[in-house]
């Protein structure tokens, strides 16, 4: 979910709406604002995405130079009216990201006062309790202030009071929470991007903290309630990036960009003497371990450079999907470091595996596109993937950034562990170099995919195969094509195929086969021939070798430019996205925010 909080000089409504509008990605349930006005607090609600707030503002406008807002993504409650933010509970209106774990045995103490709750949700629990101590005299800061002591789990709140022109109060704890500081105007938001137009000059919430904002003065406490001095940062984001730039949706940029933005992540960490980590650094040597945890796309990332280091660097790696690793209590050895990989660097679940390693792992690395976000904040050793703000829901050019920076580490373990010199390392850096080129070829096969395309999107199931980091890379395929297709499509190792999925095989279930012609390609294509054999549809996806060996009597072809088969996952990640975005646009179906989902997920 996305929180806004303004208190200006100016109409609040358009502020907010503009502020969520950038907020967007983070859930599109139902959005929300309320405001205060002379006194009196209103609010304006709408279920579906913000449009249709937009649509009822204009037929109902709100009045009032201070209020909140919310773009929700459902998680106590269905995505209705009644539960959709701001809740409101007399006095007070709340806007909530997160889970408030107490809320029941809140409700009921409440229940037993005779305050009833009217919606399903842990957040208007909030708002009845503030309102509650409203009613014992409290002040609406010491309301407010109660109330948050009061509750249990994560969460990011901002709070509006009827009769309060000049207050909000904010609260981090476990959520994201910037604080935008104007001239006689004050803004809140999840993120710096949400407030980018309207002011550079951003203070970010620690843990605990809880700030009492007014138009001229912000002043924070902490966990211990003792006033805090946090420092007011001036960031840069450029608002041109939360921006289409001509194309039809935000994901068909973000795939276009990959070669110019892996080419700023490549620049960051090579120059002509090698590989170059920002301070602290790693040395690999006395590295025994990797531990890699992350969520969705970053999860396939980190699939993808197990191969890598295993392979590369001889250091044995371990990856799980953080909402398993976090309660499966893994031993960590000595000699482990644990390694992050998410692009919002938000994701609860990815956070708390990370603070569970904190004190058992030798380092905590993390692999990030958001430099200021909780899980970068929280590392030893934070690396910039440098990917720029990604919107599309469905993760791309965070996955090849993300991708770009494991494989130098990769590169970087193996130099140090001694296992390649430093001509065998200028050889692969060299090809790296010339990866972005690669991509640009690759991107240039967008008629073809997209002619592929409108047949895949006649079908009900897609399988997508690979071996080695090609199987990793195929279940990177196999999810875009599920998030904003709704195909059903599921990845095989090759070789895995016969021991039951090619039951699933006939001549509706296209099978898409990634191969480069590397080490395994004689495998995969026998494997390929298995599926054939039994009147399966193949399109394989390979370089001109392979498909002069290997194409008579596949389906379809698709070809790319021959690559350092260490590099091919990067590469061929660009048809997989290619096909997911033209599937999906020859469906017709909502690419950029496809239902259900929502790119930062703040919750566990
Ligand atoms: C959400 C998004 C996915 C993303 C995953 C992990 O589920 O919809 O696209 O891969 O979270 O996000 P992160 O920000 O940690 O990379």
């Amino acid at each position: 979910c996305g929180i806004v909080g303004f208190l200006g000089q100016h109409e609040a409504a358009p502020m907010l709406v503009d502020a969520l509008r950038r907020l967007e990605y983070r859930g599109y349930d139902s959005a929300g604002i309320a405001t205060v006005n002379a006194g009196v607090l209103n609010r304006r609600r709408a279920v579906g995405k913000l449009v249709n707030l937009q649509d009822l503002l204009v037929h109902d406008p709100l009045a009032g130079k201070a209020g909140i807002g919310h773009t929700r993504w459902a998680t106590h409650g269905a995505p209705t009216l009644t539960n959709t933010h701001p809740h409101q509970a007399g006095r007070v209106a709340v806007v909530h990201n997160g889970i408030i774990e107490n809320f029941r045995d809140l409700r009921s103490e409440l229940g037993a006062l005779g305050i009833d709750h009217h919606t399903e949700t842990d957040t208007e629990t909030v708002a009845l309790l503030a309102e509650h101590y409203l009613d014992g005299g409290l002040a609406p800061v010491e309301a407010a202030m109660r109330t948050i002591g009061r509750l249990e789990g994560a969460y990011a709140l901002c709070f509006l009071f009827e009769g309060e022109d000049d207050l909000l109060i904010a609260a981090r704890k476990g959520s994201p929470l910037a604080i935008g500081h104007g001239t006689g105007e004050m803004f809140v938001g999840s993120d710096a991007i949400a407030l980018a137009p309207m002011t550079d000059r951003i203070t970010y919430l620690e843990e605990g903290d809880i700030a009492i904002i007014a138009r001229d003065t912000l002043e924070i406490r902490d966990a211990t309630g003792e006033l805090a001095n946090r420092e007011v940062k001036h960031i840069q984001i450029d608002a041109a990036q939360v921006d289409k730039g001509g194309h039809k949706h935000f994901m068909a940029k973000e795939i276009a960009e990959q070669p110019t933005v892996l080419t700023s992540a490549l620049n960051y960490y090579l120059d002509e003497t090698g590989i170059t980590l920002p301070d602290p650094g790693l040395d690999f040597a006395r590295i025994e371990r990797l531990t890699m945890v992350a969520c969705g796309t970053a999860y396939f990332a980190c699939l993808t450079a197990k191969y890598w280091f295993e392979q590369l660097a001889g250091i044995p790696v371990e990856v799980d999907v953080a909402s398993e690793f976090r309660y499966r209590e893994p031993p960590i050895a000595p000699g482990t470091v644990a390694l992050f990989v998410s692009q919002s660097g938000e994701t609860a679940d990815t956070l708390a595996a990370l603070r569970y390693c904190r004190d058992k792992a030798d380092r905590i690395v993390s692999v990030v596109n958001v430099a200021e976000s909780s899980i970068a904040r929280e590392s030893d050793l934070p690396l910039p993937i440098l990917a720029g703000a990604e919107i599309g829901v469905a993760s791309t050019k965070a996955f090849t950034c993300q991708l770009g920076v494991l494989i130098t580490l990769a590169l970087k373990a193996a130099r140090d562990k001694g296992r390649i010199d430093d001509t065998e390392l200028a050889t692969h850096l060299t090809a790296l170099r010339g990866l972005p080129g690669l991509m640009n070829i690759a991107l240039d096969q967008a008629d073809r995919t997209r002619a592929l395309a409108r047949k895949l999107a006649e079908a009900r199931d897609i399988l997508f195969l690979g071996r080695g980091p090609m199987y990793a890379l195929a279940h990177e395929g196999a999810l875009k094509l599920k998030e904003i297709s709704y195909i059903h499509a599921e990845a095989y190792a090759s070789g895995e195929l016969k021991h039951g999925p090619i039951a699933l095989v006939d001549k509706t279930v296209p099978v898409i086969v990634m191969a480069p012609t590397d080490a395994l390609f004689d495998k995969t294509v026998s494997n390929m021939q298995e599926v054939m054999a039994r009147g399966g549809k193949v399109l394989l996806i390979t370089d001109r070798k392979g498909a002069d060996q290997a194409a008579e009597g596949v389906w379809n072809t698709l070809i790319l430019p021959e690559v350092d088969p260490l590099l091919a996952p990067i590469l061929y990640a660009i048809p997989a996205q290619q096909l997911a975005y033209f599937t999906a646009v020859a469906k017709g179906t909502d690419v950029d925010q496809p239902r259900n989902l929502a790119k930062s997920v703040t919750v566990e």
